[in-house]
């Protein structure tokens, strides 16, 4: 699994254990989620490359470093994957949103698309697609063959908790995407939810259940 890169840092583990926690209410739960994703982020681009730039501070002139290559979107599987924008916006501000609506069946279990909306030059941009549940991988699977379907080429898929069987489905359809998973679950069950995972996400997120 070269390209998959599962975050062990205390802060992303501990925060993700309160999120799984069936007591925790959906306030808490939607700050937590965008916590996890900004510190995800922060893993995640630790590859970004720079250059340098000729800056002057209150003292002096001086060679700094900022951000080059090419301007970055962050684009949410709604729709749970909403819950991670604003963490990773607060690290990433110059992020254009785009937006992908998929749901999954839920008796075929696969993903039925009913909304797409992509900055207009997203095939120029590097993408974050981001959703907290990997499962089945049927969701980001999809997701991610309509940006490749826009041009676009350089694609990045952050979820917090993944199963096995997702991550493999992934890696066998898109094994040019990097994934980044805050924790990998032991398997999916017959209702295809992550064992142990969090629920519902996007019910957890938004209240719905
Ligand atoms: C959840 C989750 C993922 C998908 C993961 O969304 O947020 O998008 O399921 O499952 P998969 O890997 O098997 O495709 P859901 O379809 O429940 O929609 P929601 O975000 O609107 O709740
Ligand atoms: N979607 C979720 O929100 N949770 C799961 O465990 C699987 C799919």
């Amino acid at each position: 699994m070269s390209n998959v890169y599962v975050m062990d840092h205390p802060l992303i583990q501990h925060k993700i254990s309160y999120i799984r926690r069936e007591d925790t209410g959906s306030k808490d739960f939607r700050q937590m989620i965008g916590e996890v994703a900004a510190l995800m982020c922060y893993e995640a681009t630790r590859d970004l490359k720079l250059q340098d730039v000729k800056i002057k501070t209150p003292i002096c002139e001086m060679i700094g470093k900022e951000l080059s290559g090419k301007k970055m979107a962050v684009v949410p599987i709604l729709r749970a994957g909403i819950g991670m924008v604003d963490g990773i916006l607060n690290m990433i501000p110059a992020a254009k949103v785009g937006h992908i609506g998929l749901y999954r069946d839920p008796e075929t279990f696969e993903p039925v698309e009913y909304y797409c909306k992509l900055p207009a030059d997203c095939g120029e941009r590097d993408v974050f697609v981001v959703d907290p549940m990997l499962a089945t991988g049927g969701s980001c699977v999809a997701a991610i063959q309509m940006l490749k379907d826009k041009g676009v080429k350089n694609i990045r898929f952050m979820c917090i908790i993944a199963a096995p069987e997702g991550v493999e489905r992934l890696q066998k359809e898109h094994p040019d995407v990097d994934v980044y998973v805050g924790a990998l679950d032991e398997y999916l069950n017959e209702h295809k939810y992550i064992v142990p995972g969090l629920g519902d996400a996007g019910d957890r997120i938004f209240g719905t259940k």
